[in-house]
């Protein structure tokens, strides 16, 4: 898998690609991620990559202009399955859009900027908007470095227990149970006994029972939007 990111600030995407799974990731050629920064196409004298809005009192909007020959001249390259634009006003971002992206070829995230993006941009060549959460953040960078983690990490061969990915929070629509390992007895803190006893029919079931409780306490939205 190959994802493009175009950005004004490349330097915030240096760190979170280079360590753990991800940067395993990239080491085996399983996946390739490319910086783009969208400044480098501007063909403002000033090297300037935004403009005041259409509006007054709006603040600076990021022009077509930089963006565009950005993305043409990677669309003239390879064919992009899906080009995302990350925005707190796009479609919240789940799991299931991370399972769906981790089966395709070539990425490409758009970051977004101060009050947005000329709309022109998202009309012609956005295929998918992506919020990361009801919050709002400087840039749509952290959102793309999110995304293109748990992309990733779902790529066969990206973790080296390939079950794992299937029993974490949100694969089966609840919340993981939690987790020990040793010591059994740590200060008088001890692992319940279930998972000491080797029955793996009565550990699963107490799994299922822990995970079933959590998700009621912490998102029962989760259960209500069950099939
Ligand atoms: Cl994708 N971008 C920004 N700027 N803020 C956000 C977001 C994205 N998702 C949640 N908040």
């Amino acid at each position: 898998m190959r994802i493009d990111i175009l950005t004004i600030l490349p330097e915030l995407l240096e760190g979170p690609f280079n360590h753990s799974i991800i940067k395993r990731a990239i080491d085996k050629q399983i996946a390739e991620i490319h910086i783009h920064n969208i400044r480098d196409y501007s063909k403002n004298k000033h090297k300037k990559v935004d403009d005041y809005a259409y509006s007054i009192g709006a603040g600076m909007v990021m022009t077509i202009q930089p963006i565009a020959d950005l993305i043409d001249k990677l669309k003239a390259e390879r064919t992009y399955d899906a080009i995302i634009f990350t925005t707190p006003d796009g479609v919240p971002y789940e799991q299931k859009h991370a399972n769906r992206l981790s089966g395709v070829e070539n990425i490409m995230i758009l970051c977004g900027h101060y009050k947005g993006v000329d709309q022109r941009v998202r009309d012609h060549y956005i295929t998918h908007e992506f919020s990361i959460g009801d919050y709002v953040l400087t840039g749509g960078e952290l959102a793309a470095a999110v995304i293109s983690d748990s992309i990733i990490r779902l790529i066969p061969g990206a973790m080296s227990d390939e079950t794992s990915a299937l029993s974490d929070s949100f694969q089966d629509g609840l919340l993981s149970p939690p987790v020990y390992t040793r010591p059994s007895n740590y200060k008088g803190w001890k692992v319940p006994d279930i998972l000491l006893s080797g029955d793996e029919k009565k550990i699963n079931d107490w799994k299922m029972q822990q995970a079933i409780e959590k998700t009621q306490n912490i998102r029962p939205d989760l259960l209500e939007n069950m099939d």
